[in-house]
């Protein structure tokens, strides 16, 4: 997988000329943040070699170089997802090879359903720990050259980051919740029953992808901040029938807040 790897980032770098210091997963409807950057190179995902193709609408498969509250950024407009048929090392292999373009931060948003009775819809959740329901991206040999065997994972969410980002949006008065993001499989969204045992299980959130980059970014030692944008809820009482199309537009709806929040975060890094 290395070697993959090692081609696939240098043939990227080679077609960028632009060296990023960080990294951006751009989630479900959150595709918007990406009108902000200064851009300097766009590469479709199937232009690079050893890149699956993005299946899912909303989804549009890009990487964006350019520049970003003044930092040379890589962004992922567009993720793969487990659920879409690709192994597990095939959905975190593009967070190896921006790796390798030398990014030092990721930062990762998405959607997700609520389960925390004091969420919202069109609330940010700061994920500041994770369940990973999603097979772990991990198993596997390992490769001591990108990360340990058996990595700990008691700090995959750095709270330094975090704690600057809950500072911008007090000053901002954005109201921000912090939680925990359950990794499900997906493509189902929840039955009341599995909603409730999210809950029980100590999640705040629940959505289809993240856990795995992020298992992946740390096990290279990458800080990650990640966001999510409650879309629905899956609160007892509060359950509606909810699509694709629902999550895309309260996702773009809020993806103002998260924008403002990671442009001024990417500042102080
Ligand atoms: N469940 C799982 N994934 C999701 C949800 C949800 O309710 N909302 C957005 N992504």
């Amino acid at each position: 997988m290395l070697d993959q790897i090692k081609s696939t980032s240098a043939f990227v770098l080679e077609k960028a000329g632009i060296q990023p210091e960080l990294g951006i997963i751009l989630g479900t409807g959150l595709g918007g943040l990406a009108k902000e950057i200064d851009v300097k190179c766009i590469i479709d995902y199937n232009e690079i070699p050893e890149f699956p193709v993005s299946t899912v609408e909303g989804h549009f498969g890009k990487l964006i170089f350019g520049v970003l509250g003044g930092k040379n950024v890589v962004a992922m407009q567009g993720r793969f997802h487990f659920y879409e048929g690709y192994s597990i090392q095939q959905v975190t292999f593009p967070v190896r090879v921006i790796k390798f373009l030398g990014i030092k931060h990721l930062f990762v948003s998405n959607a997700s359903g609520g389960v925390n009775p004091d969420f919202e819809i069109g609330d940010l959740m700061i994920i500041n720990d994770h369940i990973n329901l999603i097979p772990n991206p991990l198993i596997g040999k390992n490769n001591p050259e990108l990360g340990p065997r058996f990595p700990d994972m008691s700090k995959a969410y750095d709270k330094n980051i975090i704690k600057k980002a809950i500072e911008i949006a007090s000053k901002h008065s954005i109201k921000v919740h912090q939680g925990v993001y359950c990794a499900t499989t997906g493509p189902t969204f929840e039955t009341p029953a599995e909603y409730k045992y999210f809950r029980v299980i100590g999640s705040d959130a629940v959505g289809m992808s993240t856990a795995p980059e992020v298992v992946v970014a740390h096990h290279m030692g990458i800080p990650v901040f990640a966001i999510s944008i409650i879309t629905d809820l899956g609160v007892p009482g509060k359950i509606v029938e909810v699509s694709h199309e629902d999550v895309q537009s309260v996702a773009a709806a809020a993806e103002k807040k998260m924008t403002l929040i990671m442009k001024e975060l990417i500042q102080t890094l």
